[in-house]
């Protein structure tokens, strides 16, 4: 029905101009969507950074005991699985916020400390959703320039010193998509020269890649430091949508208030109670992952292609016109991430899949670069 009025939606959003600028996430193309664009059957997908080994045994068992409980709401308080998160953290339970997803976490985050007069700083090259969150809560989004793709905290300390309405800084570490790592005494100074009135925000969704970084002691130092995990990468769970938060008990206080009540499904609290019981897999997760990784850098070197040396499950990879090569893989099949919407043109985002991805995927790329 057609109301007497306009719809106004500039002066309904609050941060009506600031979303006007959004572009919309863009995710690894579904092996689905392929399939039916071009009719290839045999499609590797090595856009999103799963895992592709997929996620513990343990985890179907759990979830199968849930499904006669689909029509009672979840534990919104995820008591189980913040114990077990408390135990392997070693961590109080109050400090703990649950996520759909660590994504819920870091909206979650912008939406309870970040508003209209507000900056947030982070990374150029730094992953793309800090920069929606600063758009979506009309804030100043501050991307400082990056050193050798990663991030240059001396950089990032003066933008915060220089923006006295900072109030959160995102860190990723390993970042996505170039894969740069920080030493943690790094970050531990980093974090000793912020005010206090800045939170500083770890996001550590691919941690389990870099297990010699431990970063988790300086949550005993700093009140205004937040660490971010997920479930997504290295546990295998993307599709169920579980991350958490670690912070000090009066930070998870307000996360755990601005949350939607039931934000972790019943399924996915048990998933993933069940996958970090399981470290086996993740162990055997990243020597997979190490072995594989190490064979690619051989053959983008056999290759002549230029890449930064990552400390995830993926590397970023130097081919002159990345979009087109990213084209030419997908007609063959091969799903992997062009990073131009990062002002990365030259550069694409491939995910470390099994030996046999990893094999077509450097085939295919071969044929194309010989018959380019
Ligand atoms: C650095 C980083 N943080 C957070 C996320 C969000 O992951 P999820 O919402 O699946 O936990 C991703 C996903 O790609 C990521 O790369």
């Amino acid at each position: 029905m057609q109301s007497s009025q306009e719809l106004d939606l500039a002066r309904l959003a609050p941060a009506y101009d600031s979303i006007l600028q959004l572009v919309p996430y863009q995710t690894g193309k579904p092996v689905e969507e392929l399939t039916r664009e071009y009719g290839v059957s045999d499609v590797v997908k090595l856009a999103s950074n799963e895992n592709p080994i997929g996620c513990s045994p343990h985890v179907t068992l759990a979830i199968t005991e849930q499904l006669t409980q689909l029509a009672r709401y979840p534990d919104g308080n995820g008591y189980y699985l913040k114990q077990a998160l408390s135990d392997f953290n070693n961590i109080n339970i109050d400090c703990i916020t649950l996520g759909n997803g660590s994504d819920d976490l870091l909206d979650i985050l912008a939406r309870s400390f970040v508003g209209c007069d507000d900056a947030i700083v982070y990374s150029q090259y730094a992953f793309v959703v800090y920069s929606m969150l600063a758009k979506i809560q009309g804030a100043t989004g501050i991307e400082v320039p990056a050193q050798r793709f990663g991030h240059d905290l001396n950089a990032m300390r003066q933008a915060v010193l220089d923006n006295t309405n900072t109030k959160l800084v995102f860190i990723a570490n390993p970042n996505n998509p170039t894969g740069t790592g920080l030493e943690s005494e790094a970050i531990r100074e980093f974090i000793a020269s912020m005010p206090a009135s800045v939170l500083v925000v770890l996001d550590e969704a691919y941690i389990e890649y870099s297990p010699e970084t431990n970063n988790r002691t300086l949550l005993d130092e700093f009140d205004n430091l937040v660490i971010v995990r997920t479930f997504s990468k290295a546990y295998g769970l993307a599709g169920l949508r579980i991350g958490y938060a670690l912070s000090s008990a009066p930070v998870a206080d307000l996360l755990n208030r601005v949350r939607q009540p039931f934000n972790v499904s019943r399924i996915g609290l048990a998933a993933a109670a069940a996958a970090l019981a399981d470290q086996d897999f993740i162990a055997q997760t990243c020597k997979v992952n190490e072995s594989q990784m190490r064979w690619l850098n051989k053959q983008f070197d056999a290759l002549g292609l230029a890449f930064v040396k990552s400390h995830a499950n993926f590397i970023m990879v130097e081919i002159e016109d990345a979009v087109a090569i990213h084209q030419a893989l997908l007609e063959q099949g091969v799903i992997v991430r062009p990073l131009i919407g990062y002002g990365l043109p030259n550069w694409l985002r491939i995910t470390v899949g099994l030996a046999e991805d990893n094999t077509r995927l450097i085939d295919t790329l071969r044929s194309i670069l010989v018959n380019d």
